[in-house]
């Protein structure tokens, strides 16, 4: 059977928690790439789906409230990683940070799948639920997979994480462009 939005949504979530959970475990040099490939995937992620999939949402009974609510949580996680852009990704101060981050992207992505996907299943038949599949993915597509990379001979630069709102701002941008907004 084709994939449903519900399904690409499942399968994203679980790529972050998959990049989270490598994260606690790598070496700390090796924090800087996957904490950066984090932050892509997350701004692919969520700037398809405040295009897409919370203004359906809004459709379905309460959904407003829903809506409302992971967005909220949406912009609280990118405040808390444009926070950690300035720091060292060996430090403990990064890597409490991370924790934090991390608590608050697993609340966001339950809280998304135990009240937004049932209210998105309610709502729309099953055609429709894969119309939004094709669509969610063709945005997740427009959007920089990669974030640009830091000045090259600046060491700051390279100890530190690096530009994080930008990245997202980068996705949001793709995605509306390619909406024709
Ligand atoms: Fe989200
Ligand atoms: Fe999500």
């Amino acid at each position: 059977m084709a994939e449903t939005i519900i399904d690409h949504l499942r399968k994203d979530h679980d790529t972050v928690r998959d990049l989270f959970g490598r994260l606690e475990q790598t070496a700390a040099a090796e924090r800087r790439e996957l904490f950066r490939e984090i932050v892509s995937e997350l701004a692919r992620h969520e700037a398809a789906e405040q295009a897409i999939v919370h203004p359906r949402t809004r459709e379905a009974a309460h959904g407003d409230q829903v809506a409302d609510s992971v967005i909220g949580e949406e912009q609280e996680a990118e405040e808390l990683m444009a926070d950690m852009e300035s720091m060292d990704p060996e430090s403990d101060e990064f890597l409490a940070a991370f924790r934090k981050l991390h608590t608050a992207v697993e609340n966001h992505a339950t809280h998304e799948e135990e009240k937004e996907f049932p209210r998105l299943e309610e709502q729309f038949d099953h055609d429709e639920l894969v119309a939004m599949a094709t669509h969610f993915e063709r945005l997740e597509s427009v959007a920089p997979t990669r974030p640009h990379p830091n000045t090259p001979n600046d060491p700051v630069a390279t100890a530190a994480i690096g530009p994080v709102a930008g990245v997202f701002d980068r996705a949001r941008d793709a995605v509306r462009d390619a909406l024709g907004r």
